[in-house]
C-alpha cells in the first residue's frame, strides 16, 4: 500500500474534499462528518437526493456510542458479533450528528468496515460519512477503476483492491426488544437471530434508497431469466451472465460482472437466475437483482 496516497487522502479530508474509499462491501465516497460543506459534497458529486441517509463509518465501539444517542444491550451484542463487518447499526442519532447526514431522521447508521484502508483513514480523521461511490441509482462500485469510471477520475480515490463481499452492507435499526432489517445484506436474519436471540422482522425503510424501485442499474438494461432468452430479446445484440453457485462469490462478482457486461454495442444483459441459486443465503444477491433489471413490457 501507499503510503504517500493514504497520507494525501488524509489532507484532502481534512481540507473539506470527498475521497473514494475502498472497504470489504464496495468502495465509499466519504467525508468527514463533522465538516458540512465536505458532506455536502457528496450529495452533489453523486446527484444524491437529500431524502438519503448516509452511513457513518467508524473505527471502533467507542466511536459509536459517541455517534448515539442511546447504545443498548442489543446494539452492543450486534457491534461484538459483527464489527468490523458489512453491518451498518441504526440508533438514536447523537445531538452532534448534523441532520444533513441523517437526511433529518433522529436515527443514525454506523458500521465499522472490515477494511485496514477504510480503518487507517477513520484512525486518522475521525468518524467518516460514505455512501456508496456511485451517481445515484447506479451500480456500486468495487474497485478503484469503477470509482473513477463513475466520477470521471474527479474523485481522488484509495486502491484497496477488490471488494471482498462485493455488496452493501446488512442494514439493521436496533430497538429494545428487536432487531429490523431495512436492508438485506450478507449478514441474514437467521446470523442476527444466532446472536442476539430477539425477533427479527425483515421491513424494507421506506427511507432506504435501497427500496426504491430502481437503484444499482447499470447502463444497460438488463433482464433476469430462468434460462430461456426472452423472445423480445432474441435479435438484439446481448451478453449473459451467470453467477457462480457459491452465493458469497456471487455477491463479490455480481457488480463486476454487471460493468464488465457493459461492453459497446451490446443491446441487454440477461442475467441466468439458476434453480438452485436460492434460499436465505442469496436474498441480497436477488435484492439488489431485483432492483438493477428492467422489465420487458409487451411493447419490447
Ligand atoms: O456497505 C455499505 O453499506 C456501503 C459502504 C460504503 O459502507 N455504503 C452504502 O451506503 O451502501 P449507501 O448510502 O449507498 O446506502 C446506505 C443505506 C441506505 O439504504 C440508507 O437509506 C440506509 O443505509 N440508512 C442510512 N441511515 C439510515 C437510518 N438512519 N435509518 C434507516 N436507514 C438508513
Ligand atoms: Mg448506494
Amino acid at each position: 500500500m501507499e503510503q504517500s496516497a493514504l497520507k494525501k487522502a488524509i489532507e484532502l479530508l481534512g481540507l473539506g474534499d470527498v475521497v473514494g474509499m475502498p472497504t470489504e462491501t464496495v468502495y465509499g465516497l466519504a467525508a468527514k462528518i463533522d465538516l458540512p460543506d465536505a458532506i455536502n459534497k457528496i450529495f452533489t458529486t453523486k446527484q444524491r437526493p437529500d431524502f438519503d441517509p448516509l452511513i457513518v463509518h467508524v473505527a471502533n465501539t467507542e466511536q459509536a456510542k459517541m455517534c448515539a444517542a442511546k447504545w443498548n444491550e442489543l446494539a452492543q451484542t450486534l457491534a461484538q458479533n459483527f464489527w468490523p463487518g458489512p453491518l451498518t447499526i441504526v440508533v438514536p442519532k447523537a445531538k452532534t450528528i448534523d441532520s444533513k447526514i441523517t437526511s433529518g431522521l433522529e436515527s443514525v447508521g454506523l458500521r465499522c468496515p472490515n477494511h485496514p484502508l477504510a480503518l487507517e483513514l477513520i484512525n486518522a480523521c475521525g468518524p467518516l460519512a460514505a455512501p456508496s461511490a456511485n451517481r445515484f441509482g447506479k451500480t456500486s462500485p468495487t474497485t478503484k477503476q469503477h470509482v473513477l469510471d463513475e466520477f470521471n477520475s474527479q474523485v481522488f480515490t484509495l486502491d484497496g483492491g477488490a471488494c471482498q463481499v462485493g455488496i452493501e452492507s446488512t442494514v439493521v435499526g436496533v430497538f429494545d426488544d428487536h432487531l429490523e432489517v431495512y436492508r438485506p445484506g450478507m449478514i441474514t436474519p437467521s446470523m442476527l437471530k444466532a446472536a442476539c436471540n430477539v425477533e427479527v422482522v425483515v421491513k424494507e425503510s421506506p427511507v432506504a434508497p435501497g427500496a426504491l424501485k430502481h437503484h444499482y442499474m447499470p447502463d444497460i438494461p438488463m433482464y433476469l431469466s430462468h434460462g430461456e432468452i426472452p423472445a423480445p430479446l432474441q435479435n438484439k445484440k446481448t451478453n449473459t451472465i451467470t453467477l457462480a453457485d457459491d452465493p458469497s462469490i456471487a455477491a463479490r462478482e455480481l457488480y463486476q460482472r454487471m460493468r464488465e457486461a457493459c461492453t459497446p454495442g451490446t443491446e441487454a444483459i440477461i442475467l441466468i437466475k439458476k434453480p438452485n441459486q436460492q434460499g436465505e443465503g442469496w436474498d441480497a444477491v436477488w435484492n439488489r437483482v431485483s432492483k438493477a433489471i428492467s422489465i420487458l413490457s409487451s411493447h419490447d
